[in-house]
């Protein structure tokens, strides 16, 4: 399967925010990236659900939504209702991860399990077989057109041993200062999911920018 490219629409234009579903939908990207943001797991707010319904109801992607909210088993079935096909909650977030996910799993939709930088990927040992994503944060989350942690590379080698140590499959996302410079190098680190914000809808050509990275070089 070829990799997956998931433009973040925490970049989009609000005020065109149909155009730049649909600029979406007609180019190459595979799954629409949804950032919720609460102001209390992360410094900054970003929007809601009636945001949310209006981008599912444009779009004709998957939506992958990132939750970096406190407390997300109170949402797991709002954001079922508002069509997400994959909940990631943060680790740090989570008292009790093992029981959002499988709340996750019984609401229908695959989970996912974000890491921050300084989170250790050994953290998910025991929790890797159940999980159907992992998402690298390369960036301290709450904002969009941060710089890229070069530690990232590092990470993505370990969460590729954890995984095949356990014997289990699972996607392996990259979220934060993602683009043309460096999508080769985390494909070749074991990424199979690449989430890109600013690269895709500050470039000149967003579906240009999209096809670049859906390129192996
Ligand atoms: C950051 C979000 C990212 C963000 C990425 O907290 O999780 O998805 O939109 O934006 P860029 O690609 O601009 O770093
Ligand atoms: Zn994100």
């Amino acid at each position: 399967m070829s990799h997956i490219i998931a433009p973040s629409m925490l970049a989009a234009d609000f005020g065109n925010l149909q155009r730049d579903v649909e600029l979406v939908n007609e180019s190459s990207a595979d799954w629409f990236h949804i950032d919720i943001m609460d102001g209390v797991f992360v410094p900054n707010i970003s929007y809601g659900m009636p945001v949310l319904a209006a981008i599912q109801k444009h779009a004709k992607k998957p939506l992958d939504v990132h939750l970096m909210i406190v407390d997300p088993d109170r949402y797991i079935n709002a954001f079922r209702d508002l069509g997400s096909e994959i909940l990631t909650v943060h680790y740090e977030a989570c008292t009790h991860l093992h029981r959002t996910v499988q709340a996750i799993h019984a609401a229908g939709m695959k989970a996912g399990v974000a890491l921050n930088p300084h989170t250790p990927v050994s953290v998910l040992n025991d929790i890797i077989q159940d999980l159907d994503l992992v998402l690298i944060m390369s960036v301290n989350p709450g904002f969009g057109g941060q710089k890229f942690i070069e530690r990232t590379y590092q990470k993505l080698e370990d969460l590729s041993s954890l995984i095949s140590a356990n014997n289990t499959s699972c996607i392996v996302e990259v979220d934060g200062g993602v683009g043309p410079g460096n999508y080769n190098q985390l494909l070749d680190h074991g990424a199979h999911a690449l989430v890109a914000g600013s690269a895709v809808f500050k470039a000149e050509d967003p579906k240009a920018t999209i096809d670049l990275m859906k390129t192996r070089q």
